[in-house]
């Protein structure tokens, strides 16, 4: 990733912060599995130093702030201004007094060695500039034995959430060959891909686990078009190529391909995560 790419996706995020704002309720209730999976894969519990890296709009650091209470502590870390801020907003709203911010990436953590119990990240991962230099600093900044935890999105096939938008947008508007390995949704989808990174930062007994889980939400399709494209920097920009007149027929495409999601007034897709979890070796006493 160049400098200039580099830039260009933190002010994707940038612009993103405030629809992940915007839908942080819906967000909330989406992706809660993700984040069970990641506190009972990371075993976090009453009392802990927990780091989460890529927090975004506050998840998992604001459950898990409630998880490890006034005798525990979780720092939120994001490099994106937007997020940082939306995400203290929302802290100081519920009172929570347990949260820590810091505005950083996962590749150069501003932390002492060994300061947090474990470090876990929501859907963040897949946009880490450099995995294996970030995976090592999150294991640096853990205690020996320590979990690391990061949940990323599976297979596109297995998320209709996503491709049932895409899979038609990309009929309509030029995509260039991606590299497999740029930061984007569907980066590690591929397992053991994610496991390997953990393996070459030297977390120890590395696992994978596949979550299966349902994608749900009291909303409409058109409730779910609107935050798809506002919170999607990807999207926004693949919308903006299409001509004015090919906006509609795209929406109605997409509409006729995901109406079966849509059941009485509930969106419901089935979807996929990876949970790749691993440890920070002990240090052998002389
Ligand atoms: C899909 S969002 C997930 C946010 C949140 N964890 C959640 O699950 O709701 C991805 C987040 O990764 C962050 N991100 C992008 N590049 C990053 C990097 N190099 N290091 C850490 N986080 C990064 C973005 O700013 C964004 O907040």
């Amino acid at each position: 990733m160049t400098p200039e790419e580099e830039k260009k996706a933190l002010d994707s995020w940038q612009i993103s912060a405030q629809y992940w704002d915007k839908y942080r309720v819906l967000i909330a209730q989406m992706f809660t599995p993700l984040t069970s999976g990641l506190v009972e894969e990371a075993r976090i519990g009453v009392g802990q130093k927990v780091l989460d890296i890529g927090g975004g709009s506050g998840e998992p650091s604001l459950t898990i702030s409630c998880i490890v209470g006034p005798t525990g502590s979780v720092t939120y870390t994001d490099p994106v201004a937007g997020m940082v801020e939306t995400a203290q907003v929302e802290a100081s709203r519920r009172g929570l007094t347990n949260l820590h911010f810091r505005q950083c990436s996962a590749d150069n953590l501003p932390f002492a060695d060994r300061l947090f119990d474990v470090a876990v990240g929501r859907l963040s991962a897949m946009f880490f500039v450099d995995p294996v230099k970030a995976v090592r600093e999150a294991l640096r900044v853990i205690a020996e034995n320590g979990y690391v935890s990061f949940v990323v999105w599976g297979p596109k096939e297995a998320n209709p959430f996503f491709s049932a938008v895409t899979d038609v947008m990309d009929r309509f508007v030029q995509v260039p060959r991606q590299d497999p390995d740029a930061p984007e949704t569907f980066r590690f989808a591929a397992p053991g891909k994610l496991v390997g990174i953990l393996e070459k930062a030297d977390a120890k007994s590395v696992i994978e686990r596949e979550l299966n889980f349902e994608i749900e939400a009291p909303i409409s399709f058109e409730q779910f078009w609107q935050l798809r494209t506002e919170m999607s920097g990807t999207l926004r920009e693949k919308m903006a190529k299409l001509a004015p007149d090919q906006l509609p027929t795209v929406k109605q495409a997409v509409a006729d391909g995901a109406r079966k999601y849509f059941v009485r007034g509930t969106m419901n897709f089935p979807a996929q995560a990876l949970i790749v979890s691993g440890r920070k070796l002990a240090r052998i006493a002389n």
